[in-house]
């Protein structure tokens, strides 16, 4: 587990795009966190690294967005959905299966059971003010020492 406080919504996505570039081909990353944490913020660090000049929405209308030729990202974002059973509806667990992609989902929250057992967690929390304490979590989805690696932007604070 690393857990990184962030300053800004600059320093937040400049870690999104570190992460980017630190991820493997093929995962899910599960964002987890209240309105205003900087998920979004996040995805969009992440998305500029793999659109190159594609721009970049946000997919509240559209709920996926897709960014690069590949390896791509899939951006998701569940905010508008109530269930589980909802998201099973609209097929979306498809988009959850191996694959070779990067698939990042917003409330990730509200489709836990859906998601891959193995994936990346990231937890999002308000620290007061423009601090936002961000806790990466590794379920199985990267090898075991991945944290001795992991590029974290300067200035933020990691523990
Ligand atoms: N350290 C920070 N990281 C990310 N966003 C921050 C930070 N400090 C302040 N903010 C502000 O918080 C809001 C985060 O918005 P957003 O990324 O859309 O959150 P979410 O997708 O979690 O609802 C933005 O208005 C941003 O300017
Ligand atoms: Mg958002």
């Amino acid at each position: 587990m690393v857990t990184i406080q962030t300053h800004s919504s600059e320093e937040t996505e400049a870690l999104g795009r570190a992460l980017a570039t630190f991820l493997p081909e093929e995962i899910v990353v599960a964002l987890i966190g209240d309105l205003a944490t900087g998920k979004t913020c996040l995805v969009r660090g992440m998305a500029a690294h793999f659109a190159g000049d594609d721009v970049i929405h946000s997919p509240t209308f559209t709920l996926v967005n897709e960014y690069g030729p590949g390896p791509c990202m899939y951006h998701m974002d569940l905010y508008r959905l109530d269930s589980v059973a909802e998201v099973a509806d609209l097929g979306y667990e498809e988009l959850f299966e191996p694959r070779q992609a990067i698939t990042v989902v917003e409330w990730a929250e509200r489709a836990l059971p859906l998601l891959p057992e193995k994936r990346l967690e990231i937890h999002l929390e308000h620290g007061g003010g423009d601090i936002r304490k961000i806790r990466i979590e590794n379920h199985g989805a990267l090898p075991d020492k991945w944290h001795n690696s992991f590029p974290v932007p300067k200035p933020s604070v990691v523990s």
